[in-house]
């Protein structure tokens, strides 16, 4: 597992945008100019930031040096990628589609400008949007963020806007995905939390006092809010596609806790527990870490009606075990209750109370062993150091969470008493 270092943000603001309905970069239908068109020394590829200009200028030399979305491509040519196209009966990984979809910016031909360049991964376009309108318009004088997100620009800095874009590729969409056959010929398992994530894509930007006048400047606890919630949602939309729904004998496993199948048969840990009572032993549960925790920041710090959403998500698990048409209304019906609630949570103000209040709270269900499947730990352990780096104290507590840290960075030696035992620890030296 990633950890990250996070970045202090002040900042409080809301938006209206309606996130769930913009078109991501890959399917809008502009066209993308390639990094060519911005990497110029006299654009983006100035080889340190522009004493003066608004924005730095030097994106692409960060972006090439330093962020891996840019060796994405590159990625498909190693040999771990060669073995996994070997397994799947692929010509080639850096020809196949189900591998360039996530690893490059795979839009269909007709989408694709003269200097476009499938070798160039995962680039500027890949997450701004398709250039083909904005890009003569966007630096010149006089234009706002506003004429440049009606030509197309993807909305980034939008905490929910951005949860699904880099979803898209970091959980998949109905278009693609990860499957158990990609897993299981040697892919990394896919795990994301978008404020750790934002905080390791290295910076090609400052949200310093000039980025305000242009764009809202989001706290990392919304951030962190707006991540959960996407996440959840997009896995019980993804549960409604073809991906989850196909009739198969056995369907698709990377809809589940990797772990319940992944672990030691001598380590045996089942036991009955709350929203969890629906599953007997040996049930193969779910992945909800994000929906779990979620459901554990709402009730913690009393910001919603917790208690629907754990009937909805207990009904969830029951329906897991008849069929796939059950799943899918369940799926529906928790999704329909968590929506509203995305944009309340990633739209709040949190002061430093709420925060703690958050932060004892999530250690204390985890010293109590309430997380004890591998996702949901991964991303207590995530939203507790976010809240310390936002609440400016997590150097008082640092080696409690270094020894936490080390029950959760390998998923292969996840022992859910140990998660348990640590976090009462770092609760104890807060
Ligand atoms: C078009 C697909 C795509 C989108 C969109 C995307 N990513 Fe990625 N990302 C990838 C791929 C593929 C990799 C792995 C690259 C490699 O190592 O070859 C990656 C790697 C990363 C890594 C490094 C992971 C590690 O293990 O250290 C971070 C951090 C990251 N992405 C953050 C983000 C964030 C934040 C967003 C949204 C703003 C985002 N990504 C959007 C495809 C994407
Ligand atoms: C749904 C999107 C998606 C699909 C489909 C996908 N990948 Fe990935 N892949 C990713 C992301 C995201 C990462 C980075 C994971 C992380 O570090 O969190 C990644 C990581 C990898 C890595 C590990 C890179 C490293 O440096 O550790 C390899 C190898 C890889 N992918 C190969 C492939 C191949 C080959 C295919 C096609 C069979 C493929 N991927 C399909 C999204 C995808
Ligand atoms: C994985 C997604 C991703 C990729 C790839 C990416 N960016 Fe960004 N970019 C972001 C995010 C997230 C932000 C911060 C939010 C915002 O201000 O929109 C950002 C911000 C920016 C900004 C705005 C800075 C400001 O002060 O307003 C510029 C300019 C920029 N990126 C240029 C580029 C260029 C040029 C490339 C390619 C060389 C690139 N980006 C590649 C995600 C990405
Ligand atoms: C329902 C049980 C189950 C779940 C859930 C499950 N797997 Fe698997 N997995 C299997 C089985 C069965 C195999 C085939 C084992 C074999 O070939 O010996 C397998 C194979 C694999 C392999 C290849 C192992 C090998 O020896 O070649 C990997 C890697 C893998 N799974 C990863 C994952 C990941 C990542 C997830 C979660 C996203 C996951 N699995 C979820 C049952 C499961």
């Amino acid at each position: 597992m990633v950890r990250g270092k996070l970045a202090l943000s002040l900042l409080f603001l809301s938006l209206g945008l309606k996130a769930q309905q913009l078109p991501l970069p890959e399917a809008g239908a502009d066209v993308h100019e390639g990094v060519a068109s911005c990497s110029t020394s006299v654009c983006h590829g100035k080889s340190s930031p522009e004493p003066g200009s608004t924005v730095w200028l030097n994106e692409y030399r960060i972006w090439l040096r330093q962020d891996y979305h840019s060796r994405a491509y590159r990625t498909l040519q190693t040999d771990q990628s060669r073995a996994i196209a070997r397994k799947l009966g692929l010509p080639s990984a850096a020809g196949a589609k189900i591998c360039l979809d996530c690893h490059a910016d795979n839009v269909a031909s007709e989408a694709r400008g003269r200097r476009f360049q499938i070798s160039d991964g995962v680039g500027c376009e890949a997450c701004h949007g398709g250039a083909g309108r904005w890009l003569e318009s966007h630096a010149e004088q006089g234009t706002n963020h506003a004429d440049n997100l009606a030509k197309g620009m993807y909305p980034t800095e939008e905490p929910l806007a951005r949860a699904r874009l880099c979803l898209s590729c970091h959980l998949g969409t109905r278009d693609k995905f990860a499957t158990h056959r990609i897993m299981g010929a040697g892919h990394p398992r896919l795990s994301f939390e978008l404020e750790t994530f934002t905080v390791n894509q290295p910076a090609h930007y400052e949200v310093d006092s000039d980025y305000r006048e242009r764009k809202p400047a989001i706290a990392s606890v919304n951030m962190w809010l707006a991540g959960l919630s996407v996440t959840a949602m997009a896995q019980l939309e993804l549960l409604q596609e073809s991906w989850f729904t196909d009739p198969g004998l056995i369907p698709e496993l990377s809809f589940y806790q990797c772990h319940a199948c992944h672990h030691p048969m001598d380590d045996l840990r089942w036991q009955r527990e709350g929203a969890d009572q629906a599953l007997p032993p040996g049930a193969v549960r779910l992945n909800d870490g994000s929906l779990v925790v979620l459901i554990a920041v709402i009730k913690t710090g009393k910001l919603g009606e917790a208690g629907a959403l754990d009937n909805a998500l207990r009904s969830l698990h029951t329906a897991s075990l008849e069929s796939r048409e059950a799943v899918v209304a369940k799926a529906r019906s928790l999704h329909d209750l968590l929506a509203p609630m995305a944009e309340k949570l990633s739209g709040s103000n949190y002061d430093s109370t709420t925060m703690e209040r958050l932060r004892g709270g999530l250690l204390q269900r985890a010293a109590a062993g309430q997380f004890r499947h591998f996702t949901a730990a991964e991303q207590v352990f995530l939203g507790v150091e976010t809240l310390g780096l936002a609440l400016g104290d997590a150097g008082t507590y640092e080696k409690a969470m270094d020894a936490w840290f080390e029950s959760v960075r390998d998923e292969n030696r996840f022992v859910p008493k140990q998660f348990a035992v640590l976090a009462g620890q770092v609760e104890k030296a807060l």
